[in-house]
């Protein structure tokens, strides 16, 4: 397979890579030719040269943006937590990290009830789910062996994990309000395969913010015979979690991260929580230093902290309560969310018309272009302070 994108910018000239959403342009004195740029192109396996890269939400370079478009935590990391950091960053820099963070497994492994094996550190949440792809579904397979389940919308990596792998994808739609279709209904629907190798559940889902009951989650779980991931990313802003079921079920497995609940996106540290076999495939898999020292730590350190963290739960939840509230009576339909996010579709104006008259007013927010989703824009939830100015903010749009 060729690569259009590439044919559309070799006629325009060779200078600027346009994907679907991201622009690369060489530096300017680099001269690429199109016969190099041909040649090169000859060496990248097509599988690669076709992929459509996972498109991360903006991190500005310029300073006073009020940033709530990806899903990061207001409050910063405890007050512990970055003692422990800044007391690590010393000469063992220069030493590789615990291979299988044995110390952060165990303090896990105490919080949830279970063994050190049924744990695995990755890099980020995202690092677990590109190991259970891997591990689990068979590389250019027709068929449930080789097939990525999920259902849309949900977390949009999913997609690229698939395609980066040779997977198949199925996508089979939620419920038009985001819910999840019952058992009965995905078995009448005949799209569903409850054989598939993999399948990816983000619970609440993102980015609806839905929550999931963990008894119909139960009753998918016991239907399917492959491998569940129920990736709970925003568990801890929900009223249920799941992870009983990784614990219940040896074909089920949790994907939790530090970055959302524990302010510790920067350091990338997530973890898979399952039956040790599958876990131990996993390992097997995992690159040896997969979680950096820095990072071990600061998620160590958490652990030990938690009453600050569920504060800072408590505020998030009751910002997000008064923010849908508030942004109801300006017209907005907020749906309920049990997540550090709201979806939610404005007035007036469209979803993608918000996202920039709100980035005039020095907000950043996330807007989809998925045709399920492509009327709403995410919201996350920051401070009680940043929720009255994206409020004032809203309040003056709508005025002009
Ligand atoms: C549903 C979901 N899962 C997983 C992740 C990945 O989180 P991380 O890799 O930072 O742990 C995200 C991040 O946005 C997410 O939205």
């Amino acid at each position: 397979m060729r690569d259009n994108r590439y044919r559309r910018q070799t006629a325009a000239g060779p200078q600027e890579i346009v994907s679907r959403e991201i622009v690369f342009k060489p530096p300017p004195q680099v001269h690429y030719g199109s016969q190099m740029m041909a040649k090169l192109n000859s060496l990248i396996r097509p599988l690669v040269q076709a992929l459509h890269p996972y498109v991360p939400g903006e991190q500005p370079k310029i300073p006073g943006l009020i940033k709530l478009n990806t899903n990061e935590n207001p409050y910063p990391p405890s007050p512990r937590v970055r003692a422990a950091v800044r007391a690590a960053v010393d000469a063992r820099l220069r030493l590789y990290p615990d291979p299988s963070a044995e110390r952060l497994r165990e303090k896990l492994a105490q919080l949830h009830n279970c063994r050190i094996e049924n744990i695995l550190v990755s890099n980020g949440s995202d690092e677990g789910l590109a190991l259970a792809v891997r591990g689990f579904v068979e590389p250019g397979m027709e068929g449930d062996s080789g097939t990525v389940q999920y259902f849309t919308p949900s977390y949009s990596l999913y997609p690229v994990l698939a395609d980066s792998h040779g997977a198949r994808k199925n996508a089979v739609p939620l419920h038009p309000d985001f819910s999840l279709p019952s058992v009965a209904e995905l078995k009448r629907g005949k799209a569903w395969q409850f054989h598939s190798a993999l399948t990816l559940i983000t619970t609440p889902n993102a980015p609806s913010g839905r929550g999931y009951e963990t008894a119909s989650l139960e009753k998918l779980c016991r239907a399917q015979k492959g491998v569940v991931v129920l990736d709970e990313a925003y568990v801890d802003f929900a009223r249920e979690n799941a992870l009983a079921l990784a614990l219940q079920f040896p074909h089920v497995l949790a994907a939790r991260t530090f970055s959302k609940a524990y302010s510790l996106c920067f350091q990338r540290v997530g973890y898979l929580v399952g039956h040790p076999g599958l876990i131990g495939a996993i390992h097997r898999l995992r690159d040896s230093y997969n979680v950096n020292g820095l990072g071990q730590i600061a998620a160590e350190t958490t652990l030990d902290d938690l009453p600050y963290y569920q504060g800072n739960f408590k505020k998030i939840i009751a910002t997000r309560e008064e923010l849908s509230r508030e942004l109801t009576k300006l017209g907005f339909r907020v749906l309920p969310s049990q997540t550090n996010f709201i979806l939610t579709r404005p007035p007036v104006y469209s979803a993608r018309q918000w996202l920039a008259k709100l980035r005039d007013h020095k907000i950043l927010v996330r807007w989809f272009s998925a045709p399920e989703v492509d009327s709403y824009l995410r919201i996350t939830i920051g401070t009680m302070a940043e929720a009255r100015l994206l409020l004032t903010a809203a309040r003056q749009i709508l005025k002009r």
